[in-house]
């Protein structure tokens, strides 16, 4: 068996063992100078024993700390709803303890949602993005930056291509509006969309001498949006990650008697294959009055709009709470 090096004393053994075989004297001076030898080859031995336990010592620590700087999956109790439009009535939601809320626009026009958002969320986070119905009859997008400052440090979250955690979550939210090319061309889509939609009649773009919104200013500011989410999903987990628009994500969302409509443009665009490619937990969007609750891969896609109090949503859950 061969004598390795780590094993304490086995220099000593190999001197004594030459010793026997010289079989002649041998002075004391070239004793002393092979046992030397010996011994600082066992001392350095002994010093990379050290310095190797030492070294798998710290791995292992970096290792702990490496799981202890893993997210964890916390679970959230989340109120969902949207398209309240308390621009055309009052509604008296009942309340439930949870641990978010999330209203995914169209709650009322302008800034006039905001007293009653804040009275109704008391001290429960929020996230609140604006609709398209928020900018009506103002601009866009000073709207979304008076929201931002009027609820500045508070326990409401206006999110337009921002991103908060909560709870350990990652919540990224955006009004999304629409790509225009759901049924085809994105040029005739955003036709139809100029001619029919009232956004582009009772919107006016502050960043543009505030002329009227025009579709390709939502277009692009969709592809903005998009490309905000791209940036979110490369510095997340996105299973631990909620994305939230008032804009859907999917043909799916739509109501079937509509979803043929070449209108339908202006109220989802198709980023199946985007949510396939990162996988969110959760989605959820308002817009269409139709709810839902259906998956994409592992992405579970939500919508509980009230709509108009004249045409309310009759699947509208003013109770409905997601756990994540
Ligand atoms: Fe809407």
């Amino acid at each position: 068996m061969r004598c390795r090096p780590a094993r304490s004393g086995c220099y000593t053994n190999l001197l004594l063992h030459l010793c026997k075989t010289e079989g002649a004297p041998i002075t004391a001076a070239r004793n002393s100078l092979v046992y030397l030898f010996f011994f600082l080859l066992q001392s350095i031995n002994q010093l990379y024993s050290k310095t190797s336990s030492r070294k798998q010592n710290l791995s292992h620590q970096t290792h702990k700390l490496r799981l202890n700087n893993q997210t964890h999956n916390r679970s959230m109790r989340i109120r969902i709803f949207s398209d309240l439009h308390r621009e055309f009535g009052e509604t008296q939601l009942p309340k439930i303890d949870v641990d978010l809320n999330i209203m995914a626009g169209d709650i009322a026009t302008k800034q006039n949602g905001l007293s009653w958002i804040k009275s109704f969320a008391g001290s429960t986070p929020t996230i609140y993005i604006c609709g398209n119905h928020e900018f009506y009859g103002d601009n866009l997008p000073s709207i979304t930056d008076k929201l931002m400052q009027a609820t500045s440090g508070s326990n409401i979250h206006v999110l337009e291509n921002k991103a908060i955690t909560i709870n350990e979550w990652h919540i990224f939210g955006a009004t999304l509006w629409s790509d225009f090319a759901l049924q085809g061309p994105w040029e005739s889509g955003s036709y139809a969309a100029g001619a029919q939609m009232n956004d582009y009649k009772r919107i006016r773009n502050s960043k543009a001498k505030y002329r009227r919104l025009a579709p390709r200013d939502t277009r692009h500011m969709h592809q903005v949006s998009m490309q905000h989410m791209e940036a979110f999903f490369q510095t997340n987990d996105a299973s631990q990650s909620i994305i939230v628009t008032h804009h859907a994500p999917s043909r799916k969302s739509l109501p079937p008697d509509r979803a043929d409509e070449e209108i339908s443009c202006a109220y989802a665009s198709d980023l199946e294959e985007f949510i396939i490619k990162h996988q969110p937990k959760l989605w959820v969007h308002g817009h269409i009055h139709h709810s839902s609750d259906y998956m994409i891969g592992n992405t579970r896609v939500v919508a509980n709009p009230q709509s108009y109090p004249s045409d309310l949503n009759p699947n509208f859950n003013p109770n409905l709470v997601i756990e994540v």
